[in-house]
């Protein structure tokens, strides 16, 4: 999820401290992207062993721990070709510390060393294969796994060149990742794959390069799975299929060249404008100064050769993408990030789900009195919105409760109480008081962050990652859609052996599986959201309206309204209107309204109706093609049809969107709002 950076030198000669000097550079430039820890591995000075570097905390301490450990020993002296790789990581799997921090090793002789961004998925099941084999594990990562299965390929598969080795290990492992890897045993080489997560390689020459195109080349490697038993029977190892050059073998040939493989462009700009764009299950790998391109598998729409594009942009520009801010950047990754909260959790062939933080904690859960969900803030609002499923699924009493609030009143807590502590950082103090206040009379805690070792998390009896990758944007968004499915995946955990709710939970599966591509479709609203910003950013107040699954949606927009462009902004559950709301209604005032086709569409209608005869004439939210509901007003943004409990998801980004916007155009810092921090460690 966080950052890679690789560099190799062929044919031009670098002195390990000057490599190692440009791998902390690469890493600097990747620091916005959010991490926990960095690391570096280079060759020692007799080529012998490669030399591994660690630290948790910022890249500045690497760097540090860097200056003292090679102050001694020859890196001085300059190498014709090396390979050097760097990481910084935000822990998914195994707590921030040296231990867990990338590179990770093959063995003690360190014969191949991996850097990995993402989550491998059956990181289980190759570790019990791995360890039948005798391999002994150093970390708690999934990564390790990875450099522990191309060694034990290389010590199966001797006559492998390196580039099979790493395919090979990749045909074995499910998720989501993108990869490098150095080998003592392969000098000067370098392999680096992805699968969802990005990856590109940077290419340096001192003449112009005489190509614009690297060829795709075929392997005719299948995709036999090693099965964690499939082979100890007879305790040979399974013979995979070699993969094989094809003819059309056209290698970038040149004398002296530099690579430079990395999560994104920020990192290589400084050195180079030439990059490829890997695409997913790409090999792509680095041998006598050479880079192919490989794939598996032959698919039609392939194209023949990945184009080698010149970059345009200042490195500012390209920090964050496309993208102005980083909130702007996060609203946009929603598509992604929700399906990492999912990832190897949801089976959506076999309707299953598994939560490995709380599956063990499930049956004393459903025993107890009640639910408690406890968060400020965005965090709140998820529990908000996901209450009435939660009620509907579990059958148990469910309290939502403002940590802040829940202390100042000393709420009752008992023995048989489960208590949820939902926070991004996973740091928020009012909630880390209330997860001790709670924990203290003995109920059960739970945690649901994003942030892996946080105190919450080390606080909770268990709990669950929302997985979300890092957001630095103050205001939170993708953190809040993902503790949200996180809620919802919990919520279909406890009503998996109730039979009257199997429709129900078989329809919320699929919703979930189409999620990703409704939010994309959402996300086209983008430029009509900024049309109506321009009508609304001089106002003095939005007042957001809607009720049900959608109430949520609007306490969540009017915060962001708040926070982001200072302006007055109140969520007002519509159902109240005519006790006191109301009477703000005039010609005037802006509203928005969240009107969809679910249990309280005639209510919501009601209150749609009730807004506009005091001539108010509000923007609605509500369903594509619904014309009966657009008639009531010009103003309308049409989202996809989901199941009632998860429109809260699609609805809630128009309001980022719109937020966004009005900041923008009211000329406010949209990343760092003013009197706001990200992480709120005081009470
Ligand atoms: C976990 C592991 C992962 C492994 C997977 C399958 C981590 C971070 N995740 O993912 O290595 O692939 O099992 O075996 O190591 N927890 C809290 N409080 C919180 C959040 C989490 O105590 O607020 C605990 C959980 O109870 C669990 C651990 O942290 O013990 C990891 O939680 P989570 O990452 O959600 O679990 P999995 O998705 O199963
Ligand atoms: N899953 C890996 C880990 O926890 C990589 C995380 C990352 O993308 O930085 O170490
Ligand atoms: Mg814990």
């Amino acid at each position: 999820m966080c950052g890679i950076f690789a560099y190799l030198n062929y044919l031009t000669p670098k002195s390990r401290l000057e490599v190692l000097d440009l791998l902390v550079t690469g890493l600097k430039r990747l620091e916005y992207r959010g991490y926990d820890s960095t690391g570096v591995a280079i060759d020692s000075p007799d080529n012998k062993n490669i030399v591994m570097v660690k630290r948790t905390g910022k890249v500045k301490v690497l760097e540090e721990a860097i200056q003292e450990h090679f102050s001694a020993g020859d890196y001085s002296e300059p190498v014709m070709t090396h390979i050097g790789i760097a990481h910084t990581r935000w822990a998914t799997h195994g707590v921030p510390c040296e231990r867990n921090s990338h590179p990770h090793r093959s063995d003690d002789g360190n014969g191949f060393v991996v850097v990995h961004n993402g989550i491998i998925t059956n990181y289980n099941d190759v570790k019990t294969f791995l360890a039948k084999r005798g391999y002994e594990f150093e970390s708690d990562t999934d990564t390790e796994v990875f450099a522990k299965l191309v060694h034990h390929l290389w010590k199966t598969h001797p006559t492998y060149s390196f580039r099979e080795l790493v395919e090979q290990a990749i045909l074995q492992v499910e998720g989501a990742f993108a990869i490098a890897v150095k080998s003592k045993h392969f000098p000067g080489e370098c392999v680096a794959s992805r699968r969802s997560s990005p990856l590109l390689v940077g290419i340096k020459t001192k003449t112009r390069l005489a190509t614009d195109h690297i060829p795709i080349l075929y392997g005719k490697a299948d995709d036999k799975k090693l099965g964690p038993d499939q082979d100890s029977d007879s305790g040979k190892p399974q013979v995979l299929p070699r993969s094989e050059s094809t003819s059309e073998f056209m290698p970038l040939e040149e004398k002296e060249v530099e690579y430079f493989f990395a999560s994104d462009a920020s990192a290589v700009i400084e050195h180079t404008n030439r990059v490829i764009y890997l695409e997913d299950d790409d090999v792509a790998a680095v041998r006598d100064g050479t880079l192919s391109i490989h794939r598996l598998k032959k698919s039609l729409d392939d194209p023949h050769a990945r184009e080698i594009t010149t970059l345009k942009m200042e490195i500012q520009q390209i920090m964050k993408g496309n993208y102005d801010y980083f909130m702007q950047k996060e609203i946009f990754e929603q598509p992604d990030s929700v399906v990492n909260t999912m990832r190897g959790r949801v089976r959506f062939d076999g309707n299953a789900i598994v939560l490995g933080g709380i599956k063990e904690y499930i049956p004393e859960i459903k025993r107890c009195r009640r639910l408690m969900l406890i968060g400020c803030g965005t965090s709140y609002h998820s529990a908000v919105a996901t209450r009435q499923l939660l009620e509907e699924l579990t059958e148990l009493p469910v309290m939502v409760e403002l940590a802040s609030d829940f202390l100042d009143r000393n709420t009752p807590i008992f023995r048989d109480d489960v208590c949820f502590f939902i926070s991004q950082s996973g740091e928020t103090a009012d909630t880390l008081m209330a997860l001790r206040y709670c924990k203290q009379r003995g109920a059960l805690i739970v945690g649901i962050t994003n942030t892996v070792g946080s105190s919450i998390c080390r606080e909770s009896h268990c709990g669950v990652h929302i997985n979300a990758g890092p957001e630095i944007g103050v205001a939170s968004t993708k953190a809040y859609t993902s503790q949200f499915i996180s809620l919802v995946m919990f919520a279909l955990v406890m009503s998996e052996d109730r039979l009257s709710l199997q429709q129900r939970r078989l329809e919320i599966l699929q919703a979930l599986s189409k999620l990703a591509d409704q939010i994309r479709a959402v996300l086209k609203l983008d430029s009509k959201v900024q049309e109506l910003a321009k009508d609304l950013y001089q106002h003095k107040s939005l007042l957001i309206m809607g009720r049900g699954y959608n109430f949520a949606t609007c306490l969540e927009g009017a915060l962001k309204v708040k926070e982001l462009t200072y302006m007055h902004s109140e969520g007002i559950m519509a159902g109240e209107l005519k006790h006191g709301p109301l009477a703000l209604v005039d010609d005037s005032m802006p509203v928005l309204m969240i009107v969809l086709r679910d249990p309280v569409y005639v209510k919501c209608m009601n209150a749609l109706q009730q807004v506009t005869s005091r001539k108010g004439c509000p923007i609605i939210i509500c369903e594509e093609g619904d014309e009966e509901t657009q008639a009531f007003s010009s103003r309308h943004l049409e989202i996809p049809r989901t199941v009632d409990c998860l429109q809260g998801i699609l609805t809630v980004i128009p309001m980022q969107l719109l937020s966004y916007h009005i900041a923008v155009l009211r000329g406010c810092d949209v990343d760092c709002p003013r009197n706001l921090a990200k992480s709120v460690t005081v009470e």
